[in-house]
Parts: structure tokens; sequence; C-alpha cells
């Protein structure tokens, strides 16, 4: 008898170019203050500090998040049915799907990711495992747009937005980004999404700070990109991460710092920092459970169903196109 996996996974390529990501880093750093977008974190080595982060003692979101899909995977199967086009936005490793996959059974599976090489090795693992289901890996930068290959929408679609990373999202842009996905789901189509929730501080400031560095390594690793993918000419050792919760915002927000006065060449151009300015490097938006649902509602969804922790650290919210 063969156990050979018959399917292999349907590669799709809409991946932002290497001029995307120059043009963009030439733009923020041009801005006051200075800015670069938390999309681009995600190389092969800093899409495996990320799940070296969700393992840090401090980061409590993944582990809470996954405990809360495991205790509820019925229900929310349930409330979703089977045969579903299950499409995850950001699938990176692929994790968190598998454990909604035995209660779930949905027709076919699609990754979406910006990092190519790290989402054909998760999706190829994925489709191994699962020998029956469809599996489709999109490499794209789902912040820009939400197209997905139309050979694949047989079924009721599904979105699944796990992590928080919602929370990336200024606010409009959030409401933006739920638009499309609720354009893209359609009628009868539903998102299951992971919502961070607001909370003591000092847990928020440790979650982005932990003792073993593992955040700053993938902070400062934007840096060594721009260095070495686009050239640029500075001081690595000059800056280091920063990273704290601001209430008036409700965000937490990451920021390289630069030590001193120092000047980053890229593409022909000089830019300037000054002892202690900071590029902001990422915002971490947290909400309470009344701010996501107007937030949905104003997208156009309403929540069917909303699940935490027992602490109320973490949500995973089912929200319905209505
Ligand atoms: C993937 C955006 C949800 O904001 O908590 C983790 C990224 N940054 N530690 C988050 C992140 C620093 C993460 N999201």
């Amino acid at each position: 008898m063969s156990t050979v996996a018959k399917r292999q996974v349907k590669f799709h390529d809409y991946a932002p170019t290497g001029s995307d990501f120059l043009a963009e880093v030439v733009e923020g750093l041009s801005r006051v203050p200075k800015k670069i977008s938390p999309k681009f974190f995600y190389d092969q080595r800093g899409s495996e500090l990320f799940d070296e982060i969700c393992l840090q003692p401090e980061y409590y979101p993944t582990r809470t998040e996954i405990s809360i899909l495991q205790h509820n995977a019925r229900q929310i199967a349930a409330l979703i049915g089977a045969e579903s086009v299950l499409v995850e936005l950001g699938s990176g490793a692929s994790e968190k799907v598998r454990v909604l996959f035995d209660a779930l059974s949905p027709a076919s599976y699609m990754g979406v990711d910006i990092s190519k090489e790290f989402l054909l090795l998760s999706t190829r693992r994925l489709a191994q495992d699962y020998p029956e289901l469809e599996v489709h890996a999109v490499c794209a930068d789902f912040s820009q747009q939400l197209e997905l290959p139309v050979q694949a929408q047989r079924g009721q679609v599904v979105a699944f937005f796990p992590g928080s990373s919602i929370g990336n999202f200024e606010p409009t842009s959030a409401l933006q980004f739920l638009r499309q996905v609720a354009a893209c789901v359609g009628k009868g189509g539903k998102l299951l999404i992971g919502v961070d929730l607001k909370k003591d501080s000092v847990i928020l400031n440790r979650a982005y700070n932990d003792a073993a560095g593992v955040t700053a390594a993938f902070n400062l690793n934007l840096l060594q990109r721009i260095q070495v993918e686009l050239a640029a000419e500075l001081e690595l050792d000059a800056f280091h991460h920063q990273a704290f919760y601001n209430p008036e915002q409700s965000r937490v927000e990451m920021h390289l710092v630069s030590e001193r006065r120092q000047t980053i060449m890229l593409d022909d151009e000089v830019f300037e920092l000054t002892a202690r300015e900071s590029i902001h490097t990422e915002s971490s938006y947290k909400y309470s459970l009344d701010e996501f649902a107007r937030l949905a509602g104003k997208a156009g969804f309403a929540v069917e169903q909303v699940w935490t922790d027992p602490a109320k650290m973490f949500s995973v919210q089912l929200l319905g196109v209505h």
C-alpha cells in the first residue's frame, strides 16, 4: 500500500518584487518620523525568528490563541460547516490551522504569505500530512490587495486570520482591510480572526521585550535585510530595539533607535539620524471586545461568536458577512 501524498501544492506567485522593498524603505526613511512597514520583517530569517518569539514565555498571544482554538475546535467547526475553502492570511508555519483540520475537514486550504520559501515549506508539509486535502500556496502581500486564484474557489470561503495580525494595521487601514476580506469571502462567508485584547501594560511590555532577546533580534533583522538586500550603508551596531505600550494609541510600538548621530546611505540617498532618533517598525494595536465589534460592524461583518481564555488576554472571533 502506498502512503505517498498524491496531491502537490499548487503555487500562485504574486510576490512583491525587490524594487517594492527598496521603494517603500526609501519612502519610509524620508518621512518624519521615520517608519518602515512590519511586513518586511518576514524574510526567511525573520519568519524563523518570529516562530521563536512565539515560544518565548513572555509572549502570551500564540500559546493562548492555540489553547482557545483547541478548547473550542468542535464548536468553531460546527459554526463554519464542512467542505469550506479555508484561506489563511499570513499562514507562516501553518501550525495553528492544524488544530482546526480534524474537526473542520475543509474542502481545500489556501495559505497566503509574503515569505515565499517559508510558505512553500509549510504548505508542502501540510499537504504531506493531509493527503486528501487540496492545498494552495499563494505568495502575496495581502495588505496591498486580496486577489485569490479563482480555480480554488469552489465552496464557501472562510478566511482565517490568526495571531492578532490585524493589530499591525492602523485602525483606518484595518477597516479597509476587513472590508476587502468581506468582499473576498462574499455573502455567507466568514472570517475567523484572532484579536489581542487590552490588558495591563506590564504584561504587554514584557511580551515585546523577552529576556532572551529574540524580539530584539527580530526587529534588528530588518536593518540587516536593508543592509544586505538593498546594499544600504548603515551601522547595525549603533541601533537598538525598543518596544513599549502606548496607552493613548492603544498600541505596542516597536522602534529601532539610533544610539548616536549617523547617516544611512541607500539608493544614492543620504538619510540623517540624530542621536536617539528612531525608526518606527511596528504597531500592534490592542482592542476591547466592544471596540473590535464596532470596527467589524463598520466593515460589514457581524460578530457571531467570541471565544477567550479565562484571563481574557486574547480572543478568537467568528465574524459573518451581513
Ligand atoms: C504577528 C503582528 C501579531 O504584533 O504581536 C511579535 C508580531 N512583533 N513580537 C505582534 C510581533 C513583535 C506580532 N503579530
